[in-house]
């Protein structure tokens, strides 16, 4: 037996729990070594999709080949969709989204095999479905049809067109692209570490995704960008904003789109798309302005009161808000784009597969003795 060194790391803090070659955090976040920063302002979503599926930046021969792949597996069955018909109108996004995703697997021709390349395949199929599932569900649930998606469109303004029926303004897609891009990897996050995790029992790449979306969905990770806007909806005008978020404060909340397990300065992707929201926000006028009066106050008290720097919900929440999304769907968006990051490290937990196996520090009794059911009171 191996013996473990007596050392425990609450919530595994600071633990190196493996490696990967996908992206990484200290020294700015970098995706398999392209800084954050210059993929959004240079880069565009299947690009950095590409990136971190394949391993490389692709050639224009090999983006367009993934584009076409992409927007050629963007159907998905009809009896899923008839499936998404069936569940009940009020079950969260974020859950159909997960059946989805569980059910597209007994249509996979790969769904069995763990290979590299049927990896990728799979990745390339979810990345494709994924704003299909989220369109169709959005849809029904509004009582309109799905509306099929459109291959001559990119990768974000198909999956808005799939939701809203529209093709989205230049300025609201640019926008919303970049927080693809910065939504799409980070390291050891919680959702996927539990890719990881599954993954490493050779369940497959369904069960792992599968996995990811539940663990992405909790109001401590993705779903922190839907509860961002609630903060936002809740205080209202900027003159509301300083007594609010003190009152808050006062009474111990937790709010959400602040703080980090890493991040304890800065999350530069909440700086960076800080700044398209800004954008946008100044374009459209109106309460989108004032928000972002109001997200200035509240990000100045909190980091007064606690030096807790905003997250990248904060901002995202915002942008999805001024675009006129529905807040079911912000966490759905984001998994629109993890996808690509779990997927990568999926595909590399299998290429180097052991066990994912920790122990734990033992904290309840011991040696009792067993007593019988009818002897007991
Ligand atoms: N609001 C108020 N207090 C906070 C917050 C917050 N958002 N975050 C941390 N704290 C306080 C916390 O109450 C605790 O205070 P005390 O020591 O007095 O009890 C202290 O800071 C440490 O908190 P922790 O939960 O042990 O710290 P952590 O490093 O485990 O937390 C976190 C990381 C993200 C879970 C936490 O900051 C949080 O709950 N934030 C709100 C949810 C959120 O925005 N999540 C998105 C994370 S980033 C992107 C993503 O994954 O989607």
């Amino acid at each position: 037996m191996t013996t473990a060194k007596e050392q425990y790391f609450p919530g595994l803090e600071g633990v190196i729990a493996g490696e990967t070659a996908i992206s990484t955090i200290s020294g700015g976040l970098q995706y398999r070594g392209y800084g954050i920063e210059e993929l959004a302002t240079r880069s565009n979503f299947d690009e950095v999709a590409y990136l971190l599926l394949h391993g490389g930046m692709p050639t224009p021969a090999e983006l367009a080949g993934f584009r076409k792949r992409l927007s050629e597996n963007r159907v998905i069955p009809d009896a899923v969709v008839d499936f998404i018909r069936k569940l009940p109108r009020n079950a969260p996004a974020m859950d159909v989204l997960r059946t989805g995703v569980s059910a597209l697997a007994h249509f996979d021709p790969d769904t069995d095999s763990n290979e590299h390349a049927a990896d990728v395949r799979k990745a390339e199929r979810l990345l494709a479905r994924i704003p299909t599932l989220i369109g169709v569900r959005s849809r029904l649930k509004r009582g309109l049809e799905p509306i099929p998606p459109r291959a001559d469109l990119d990768f974000s303004a198909n999956l808005i067109h799939m939701v809203t029926g529209k093709v989205p303004p230049e300025s609201h897609r640019k926008a919303f692209e970049v927080s693809l891009i910065l939504y799409a990897e980070h390291e050891y996050n919680a959702s996927t570490f539990t890719a990881r995790v599954t993954a490493s029992t050779l369940a497959g790449m369904y069960g792992a995704i599968t996995a990811a979306i539940a663990a992405l969905k909790g109001p401590l990770h993705g779903g922190a960008n839907e509860r961002a806007v609630e903060v936002l909806q809740s205080v209202g005008k900027s003159s509301n904003a300083e007594k609010w978020i003190r009152d808050s404060l006062a009474r111990k909340d937790r709010i959400m789109g602040f703080g980090h397990r890493i991040y304890k300065v800065e999350d530069p992707r909440a700086r960076i798309l800080k700044n398209f929201c800004r954008e946008l926000a100044g374009k459209i006028g109106g309460q989108a302005s004032d928000w972002e009066g109001v997200a200035d106050i509240i990000e100045r008290v909190i980091w007064d009161e606690k030096k807790l720097p905003p997250n990248v919900d904060w901002p995202a929440g915002r942008l999805y808000h001024m675009m006129g999304l529905e807040v079911e769907l912000y966490t759905p968006i984001f998994v629109s784009s993890r996808i690509t990051g779990w997927a990568a490290h999926v595909i590399e937990q299998h290429d180097h597969n052991r066990l994912i196996r920790p122990v734990a520090r033992y904290t309840g009794p011991a040696d009792l003795k067993y007593v019988g059911i009818d002897q007991r009171q």
